[in-house]
């Protein structure tokens, strides 16, 4: 059995003056980079195969980050499909004074597991255990249909999970 805590990423690290914007607030891209390393060691703990990014379907940049920040990103794999996996980042940066940590920033990321040829291979399912886990795990399927739907690889009218949404029941 595996559960998102066996797959959880705890990467920390600092905020230097080469990866900040003009107002000294960390680049978005140097985020999205450390979000995708930790999300990759994630899929790779659960799948124990290699993994390859294949979309990102949600960063929300809620808070910015400045220059000499303690930053955590936290990943996990929140739902496994069958040769793909979807991973929740959650970013925490550390009060200087107090070590009190804030959420910054969160974001999705979906990986697919693949043999040495590139080919797609399936993963172990995933048990959620606690009620955050449990609440992901139920909203991945709609988030995998939205984002297969914008890529064009998965008809409107064949996303039951994100039509729900929108019917009253
Ligand atoms: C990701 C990749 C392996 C998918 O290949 P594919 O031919 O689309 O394979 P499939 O159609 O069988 O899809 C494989 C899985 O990915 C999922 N998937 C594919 N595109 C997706 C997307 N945009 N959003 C969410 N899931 C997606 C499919 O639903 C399927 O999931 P499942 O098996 O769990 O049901 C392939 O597109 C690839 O190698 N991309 C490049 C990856 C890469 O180099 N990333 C780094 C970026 S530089």
């Amino acid at each position: 059995m595996h559960t998102p805590k066996d797959s959880r990423t705890v990467m920390t690290d600092l905020v230097l003056p080469s990866e900040t914007n003009p107002l000294n607030n960390l680049f978005g891209g140097e985020l999205l980079a450390r979000m995708d390393r930790a999300a990759s060691i994630a899929a790779r703990r659960h799948s124990r195969r290699i993994v390859v990014t294949a979309s990102v379907n949600h960063v929300a940049f809620n808070r910015s980050i400045p220059l000499g920040s303690v930053v955590t990103v936290e990943a996990a794999v929140s739902r496994a499909f069958k040769t793909s996996m979807e991973i929740f980042i959650d970013v925490w940066i550390e009060d200087r004074f107090s070590g009190e940590k804030t959420k910054a920033n969160e974001a999705i990321y979906t990986f697919v597991a693949v043999d040495d040829t590139g080919k797609p291979t399936e993963v172990p399912a995933l048990i959620p255990e606690t009620a955050l886990e449990i609440e992901r795990f139920e909203a991945a399927l709609r988030r995998k249909q939205l984002s297969l739907v914008l890529a064009g690889k998965l008809k409107p009218n064949q996303a039951t999970e994100l039509k729900a949404l929108f019917v009253d029941k």
